[in-house]
């Protein structure tokens, strides 16, 4: 694998297996990440777009090393995560590393002010006391517009849900996160304020070069947010390249459900009733768990999975 400075993580054939034995019946296997390959560029966000139970969550805690894949590799900076040498180089990694939940309480202690959620990292993973650390604490929290005043003695129940996503994200920038996992980060969060998170996190890629791998159902805060998307569904990557080139043209009809499910009547299926609609996804779903190692590149970046009509048509 050729590592290139402009690729910080390369995944490559990525397969996750997850063997289930119920209490009664036979056990089974549920392949959550089947041949997985994409790359994200430093300072870079690749969204990857999927309903439930599609794989994305799989992927983000491969990527945060929280399991070891069943095959295939993940690469950052050219260097295999499963094949790290020391223990140094693993703790660098899972610091160069961060990820974000859906639930922004779920990484903030209770019984800690913000201060000390921020202080913490900074004395650890960077080494600093006194004044520099005090500085330090406030350009991260500036980072995230959040005013200190306002902040740093609260403890995380007194910050609303948006504000508490900032501060997961200063702790991010404070540990030194080079790649952060956001994973669903705006679908708790209310309405209102989910733009404004979207539009931090842009602007950390932009004047901080963090780079994202930004996990979400919902492919309009995709195209907000990303300079690469990539559809996802049974463990598959479907469709993949430009948002806009993606979004404008869709080539996988699993691509084209999701569009559909979006709120802009511009992009809905045109007169379809609810009932025919439901039966279509469900056709448009089963010929997407089919499994093809074939891909077509539509245009330059923009690929298509091949599946079973086109083939039909090839023939
Ligand atoms: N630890 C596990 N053990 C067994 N099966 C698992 C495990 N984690 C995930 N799975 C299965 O793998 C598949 C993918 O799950 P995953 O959580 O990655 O989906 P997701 O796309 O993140 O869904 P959601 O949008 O609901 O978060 C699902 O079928 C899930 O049940
Ligand atoms: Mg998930």
């Amino acid at each position: 694998m050729h590592y290139t400075n402009t690729d910080l993580l390369r995944i490559e054939g990525a397969t996750k297996i997850f063997q289930l034995k119920p209490m009664l019946g036979p056990a089974r296997e549920v392949v959550a990440l089947n041949n997985v390959t994409l790359r994200i560029g430093t300072g870079k966000a690749l969204a990857v777009v999927g309903e439930s139970g599609s794989g994305k969550s799989t992927l983000g805690r491969a990527v945060a090393r929280l399991f070891s894949l069943s095959s295939g590799s993940i690469a950052f900076k050219g260097q295999d995560i499963a094949h790290m040498r020391s223990r140094a180089e693993r703790l660098d990694y899972l610091r160069s590393v961060q990820m974000v939940f859906q639930d922004p309480f779920s990484a903030l202690n209770p019984a800690h002010t913000i201060q000390h959620h921020l202080e913490r990292p900074l004395m650890l993973h960077q080494g600093l006391r006194g004044v520099s650390l005090a500085a330090a604490v406030r350009e991260v929290l500036a980072d995230v517009e959040l005013d200190p005043e306002l902040t740093l003695g609260k403890f995380p129940h007194e910050l609303s849900g948006g504000q508490r996503q900032r501060v997961n994200l200063a702790r991010a920038l404070a540990v030194g996160a080079e790649l952060i996992v956001a994973d669903e980060p705006t679908s708790m969060l209310d309405v209102s304020i989910r733009r404004a998170v979207l539009e931090l996190m842009r602007r950390m890629k932009e004047t901080r070069a963090i780079t994202f791998l930004y996990i979400t159902h919902d492919i309009a805060t995709a195209q907000f947010i990303a300079d690469e998307i990539a559809i996802m569904y049974a463990g598959q990557i479907v469709e993949w390249g430009p948002p806009d080139r993606v979004i404008a043209n869709p080539q996988h009809p699993y691509t084209r459900l999701l569009l559909s499910a979006v709120p802009d009547p511009s992009v809905r299926l045109d007169g379809m009733s609810a009932r025919s609609f439901a039966r279509e996804a469900q056709a448009v779903r089963a010929l997407a768990r089919t499994a093809t190692a074939e891909t077509l590149e539509v245009q330059p970046g923009h690929f298509v999975r091949k599946f079973a009509a086109m083939a039909d048509a090839a023939r």
